[in-house]
């Protein structure tokens, strides 16, 4: 079963008297714990696309399903719970909060929850993802004291906080040079694979594309090719 499916999905954006057409009936379907960029140049709809999924736009025409729920029949109150629980989000510009350190940044979805987690779980759990992305002598530091790269695993980290089955995320490594960006889409990697969560990621650069299992190329709002790499 698909964990995303995107049937025939368009967006029109108005642009004063006219309308920029960003996707034009794009069809695909990503199965559960895949591991997946969507690629194309400036401009193609990557990011239109991401927002769909992620329920921060609609379609203009066509359906997103998540988990076989068309999101456009949900209501607000079910989107929120599905944004906090369902996905997590990671961002080329981090986003991280600056008076917060390293461990609270991570810890910080889980504050927001309307169900409260007791002290001592959420530690263990902030804990173990610090460790997984390797900044355990980083915890006290605030995000201002880290490098890009740094940065970027503590939003990983923080996107996993609560467990998400999809996390997106829109150029994670626009910001980054390009050894530092293989670290990062590596590590995303290693979490797909330990904890199988699906990972969607969006880039413009070849190399950065070539390292996800499955891979869609864009152009001008439309899917030019799809491919999957074993390994
Ligand atoms: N809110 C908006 N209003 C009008 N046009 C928009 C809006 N958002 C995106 N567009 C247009 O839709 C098209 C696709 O934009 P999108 O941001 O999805 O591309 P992208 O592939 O993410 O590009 P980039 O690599 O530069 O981030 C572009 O022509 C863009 O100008
Ligand atoms: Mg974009």
């Amino acid at each position: 079963m698909a964990i995303v499916s995107l049937k025939e999905v368009t967006k029109i954006y108005p642009l004063g008297k006219t309308e920029v057409h960003a996707v034009n009936g794009v069809s695909f379907d990503i199965a559960r714990g895949d591991f997946i960029s969507i690629a194309g140049p400036s401009g193609s709809g990557k990011s239109t696309i991401l927002n769909m999924i992620g329920c921060i736009d609609v379609p203009t025409s066509g359906t997103v399903e998540l988990n076989n729920h068309i999101t456009s029949g949900l209501t607000d109150r079910e989107i929120t719970e599905l944004r906090h629980k369902f996905v997590g989000f990671i961002f080329q510009s981090f986003n991280l909060i600056p008076v917060l350190n390293v461990f609270e940044n991570i810890e910080f979805p889980l504050l927001l929850g309307k169900k409260s987690i007791e002290q001592k779980k959420r530690k263990e759990w902030t804990d173990y993802l610090v460790e997984e992305v390797g900044l355990k002598e980083w915890t006290k530091h605030r995000p201002n004291e880290l490098s890009g790269g740094q940065r970027q695993r503590v939003a990983i980290a923080r996107s996993m906080a609560t467990k998400p089955e999809l996390v997106l995320a829109d150029e994670p490594t626009a910001n980054l040079d390009s050894e530092t960006s293989e670290s990062i889409i590596e590590l995303m990697k290693k979490i797909n694979k330990d904890m199988n969560t699906t990972f969607i990621f969006s880039t413009h650069d070849p190399t950065i594309m070539d390292l996800a299992k499955h891979i869609i190329k864009l152009k001008d709002g439309l899917v030019t090719s799809e491919y999957r790499r074993e390994k």
